[in-house]
This record gives C-alpha cells, structure tokens and sequence, in this order.
C-alpha cells in the first residue's frame, strides 16, 4: 500500500510518500520567511505559495521515495480544519491527481494526523501502537492546543481545547512583545536555555481548574503589562533570557499540569504528545519527570513530525485504508471548521 499525502492547511507546503506505515519521503517548504515581516501567516500569501510550490514539493516527494506515481494506491489531502484558501490548494490537488489516476482519496482532518504522529517512527512501523490503547494526547501548536483520549485507533474523544490563544499562538505573540522574529516559539525556546525560569513570575491560567480546557490570553496579556512597567528587561540580555524562561515556564507548566490530571481521571497509563509546540525542550524534560512520576508511558513525536508535515497525513490515511474506511467524494469541499467531534 502507497499514499502520496498533500498538506496545505496553514503555512508549510509539504508533500510525503508513505508505505506500509513507513514515511518515505515528507518534503516540507516552509513559507515562515513570507509571513515574517508581518508578525503573522496572511492568508492569501499563503494560498498563493502553496499554489507555487505544491507540484515542485510533489516532483521532489515522489522522485525522493523512488516510487513510480503508478504504483501509489490512493491519493489523500488535509481536508480541515485550516485556513480556507491555503487547504483548497492541496485538497483541489489531490481530488485532481486521483481523477486523472483513478485512485481513491481521502480527505484528512489534521488534528486526528497529530494525534498518530508520537507512533511514526519509521522503521519498523509502529507495530506496539494497540498496546498503548488507551492514552491521552496533548496535541499543541500555532493553531491548536487540546487534550484527547484516543481509546483505540481511530477512536477519539476531545477532553479539552483552548478557549482563547494556542499555546504556540501565545509563544508567538508573547515573542513579537519582546521584539523577536515570527515564529517566536523556537527563539525563545533558546534564549531561556540561559536563563533563570523563576526570575519573573507569571500566572499559570486555569492551571487549577478541574475540566480539561487551557485559556492562554491573560498570559500574554500579564507580559505586555510587565513590559510597560519594567521596558528596562528588554534592554540586556541576561533579563531577556530570565523573561523567555519565565514565559516558557509558565505555558510548560500549564500544559504539563492539565495533561497529567486528565491523564489520570481517564485511567490510561499512556500519554503522547505532537504538534509543533513538542519541539519544545524544556516541555519534552517536564512532560518525560512528569510521566516518570506518576508511571506512565511516554510517546513524544520526533522532531521533524511535529510541526505540521504531509507524512502525518499520509500514516492516518494509510491507516484509514487498511481498515477498509469509504474514501471522501472527489467533489468534497474543504472544512475550515472541521471539530474533531464532528469526526
Ligand atoms: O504544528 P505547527 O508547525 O503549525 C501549526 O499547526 O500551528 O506549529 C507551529 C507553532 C508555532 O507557534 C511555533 O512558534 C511553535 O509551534 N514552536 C515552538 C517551538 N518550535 C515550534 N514553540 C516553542 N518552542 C519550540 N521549540
Ligand atoms: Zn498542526
């Protein structure tokens, strides 16, 4: 069995070839540096990308896993949630590409992909996938931040989600605050290596509240009132370092604390996590003494699985197929909106 896997919901163009729960190629063309100098990914800049480089990123994906296009059993896409123009190029693409092949496709919801990346490790397949049943995944990036009990593949219930700001988004802004580039999330992942975590402190929002829900905006809003009242932190680099670990600390520690309770009341002894926030070290350390502690298996997704990727789509699909699931309508409009309860 062969996917050729398209990904456009936000800003990466990515492309993969996956085979028999191995990625064998998953070229990601990151447009960060467009959206750079406005702080933010604009929509129609988006869109206009991947429409540029979509087909190159398929040249490249194709021709890098060495597999003929005949030989790909079905075409698939990221169908939702996204942002609507970015998501009609790849999924138009896709719906296209398995016309003119007579292959099935299947339209992917990009959430469900994050929640199987923790077990793609390439060679072998995750083969121990079933024995992890059931675990809850903290799925955490620029546009999403939510806890999932995943009971067995395929089968998930959404414990919790943001109600304002991702945890990435609040990353983000938090780092446009202190004046560095977007996407903050990994500067600042480096600056609070060498600094002081408890330097300042910050609110943990809703750190103690007993449902499964994050709220991260009152942090970012905290920050811009500290920075009015103390614009001196800005002005040297040992504060800045102390304020990103402060900030880090604060977002780890809410994430850390809200996946482990909902860990233990839904009595799995798993607990994975994915999406581009993952890459975080300081999130990975606390997650890995956290399940330590309270003796649960750990899955975190590799690094280059848990920003967004076509590789993910691909697996879930692959998945999807191996259990005979109906491939989507060629006609199938994209679902900006797409809840995973709508699943
Ligand atoms: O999964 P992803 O590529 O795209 C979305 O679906 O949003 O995640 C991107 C987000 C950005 O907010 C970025 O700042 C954040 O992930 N991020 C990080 C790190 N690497 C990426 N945040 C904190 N620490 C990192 N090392
Ligand atoms: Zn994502």
């Amino acid at each position: 069995m062969a996917v050729l896997a398209f990904e456009t919901s936000c800003d990466e163009t990515s492309v993969a070839v996956v085979h028999q729960g191995r990625i064998l190629s998953n070229i990601v063309s990151s447009q960060v540096e467009l959206h750079a100098e406005y702080g933010g990914v604009v929509p129609e800049l988006a869109a206009r990308s991947h429409l540029r480089n979509l087909m190159p990123v398929a040249r490249k994906a194709l021709s890098d896993a060495a597999i003929p296009i005949e030989e790909i059993d079905a075409i698939v896409a990221t169908q939702g949630p996204g942002l609507p123009g970015a998501l009609m190029i790849g999924l138009k693409a896709a719906q296209a590409m398995a016309y003119v092949l007579r292959r099935p496709f299947f339209g992917i919801h990009h959430h469900e992909a994050h929640l199987y990346s923790p077990w793609t490790q390439g060679v072998p397949p995750c083969a121990d996938f079933a024995a992890f049943q059931p675990n809850v995944a903290l799925v955490v990036s620029g546009g999403h931040t939510m806890l999932v009990k995943v009971s067995a593949e395929l089968e998930h219930q959404l414990l919790g989600t943001t109600l304002d700001d991702a945890a990435g988004e609040c990353f983000d802004k938090i780092g446009k605050l202190i004046g560095l580039a977007y996407p903050a999330g990994p500067e600042i992942d480096r600056l609070a290596e060498g600094g002081n975590p408890a330097a300042f402190s910050f609110p943990r929002p809703m750190i103690h509240e007993p449902h499964d829900d994050f709220s991260f905006s009152g942090l970012k809003t905290s920050v811009r009132y500290f920075l009015r009242d103390h614009p001196d932190v800005l002005k040297h680099d040992q504060p800045v370092r102390d304020l990103c670990a402060s900030v880090q600390a604060a977002i780890v520690e809410v994430l850390v604390t809200k996946t482990i309770r909902a860990a233990r009341r839904a009595g799995v002894r798993c607990v994975t996590a994915s999406g581009g926030v993952t890459c975080n070290r300081a999130l990975r350390r606390s997650l890995a003494t956290a399940c330590q502690q309270h003796q649960f298996e750990l899955r975190l997704a590799q690094h280059a699985l848990c920003t967004d990727n076509a590789g993910m789509i691909g697996v879930l699909a692959e998945r999807k197929l191996l259990r005979r699931a109906e491939p989507t309508h060629l006609d199938a409009d994209i679902l900006p909106s797409w809840t995973l309860e709508m699943l």
